[in-house]
């Protein structure tokens, strides 16, 4: 039964960029609840006590962008915050576990972790940017500003990530 009710809403029907961006809302809707029960067991298996805390932090900021999606949607008539499978978000939380399994605990997991992290930011990254296009051409001028207020913090964590990679991990890596 669950498998039909996600087949359907998948395959609703798009015909204006209201529709598009309702799809696109549901989406990171579901790839934020899947990220969020993701961080943890990232930050666990990550060695580097800068990096776990990296993370800790995103985990955090993340349950706070699940929110504004919610005050996002509630800015707009008729909008109710539904989830449609993120099949994108699945795949990438996928291979880090692999990841996880395939790579002894150590600086190289932490070099890979932090691969594996910063594909999950340029996919949110993109989703982001796509939905505050949307919002702007729609002229959903709060719903936009809130969804950018989360496109920043990805980017940023999008850069920790990097300095991290550049500062600590990836030398003891090597
Ligand atoms: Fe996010
Ligand atoms: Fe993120």
């Amino acid at each position: 039964m669950e498998f039909l009710v996600k087949e359907m809403e998948h395959t609703m029907v798009i015909k204006t960029p209201n529709d598009l961006f309702v799809r696109l809302l549901y989406e990171i809707n579901s790839a934020e609840k899947q990220i969020t029960r993701a961080l943890p067991k990232l930050a666990r298996a990550a060695d580097d006590s800068n990096l776990a805390d990296a993370f800790k932090e995103h985990l955090e900021e993340t349950r706070g962008q699940v929110e504004r999606i919610e005050q996002a949607a509630d800015t707009i008539p008729d909008i109710r915050v539904k989830r449609v499978k993120s099949y994108a978000m699945e795949s990438l939380i996928e291979e880090g576990q692999e990841l996880i399994e395939a790579v002894e605990k150590g600086p190289l997991l932490d070099a890979a972790l932090i691969g594996a992290a910063q594909k999950v930011e340029h996919f949110e990254i993109a989703a982001y940017g796509t939905l505050c296009s949307l919002a702007e051409q729609l002229g959903y001028t709060e719903a936009r500003d809130i969804l950018a207020e989360t496109l920043k913090e990805e980017k940023s964590a999008d850069d920790k990530l990097t300095k991290l990679a550049k500062k600590d991990v990836n030398k003891k890596a090597g």
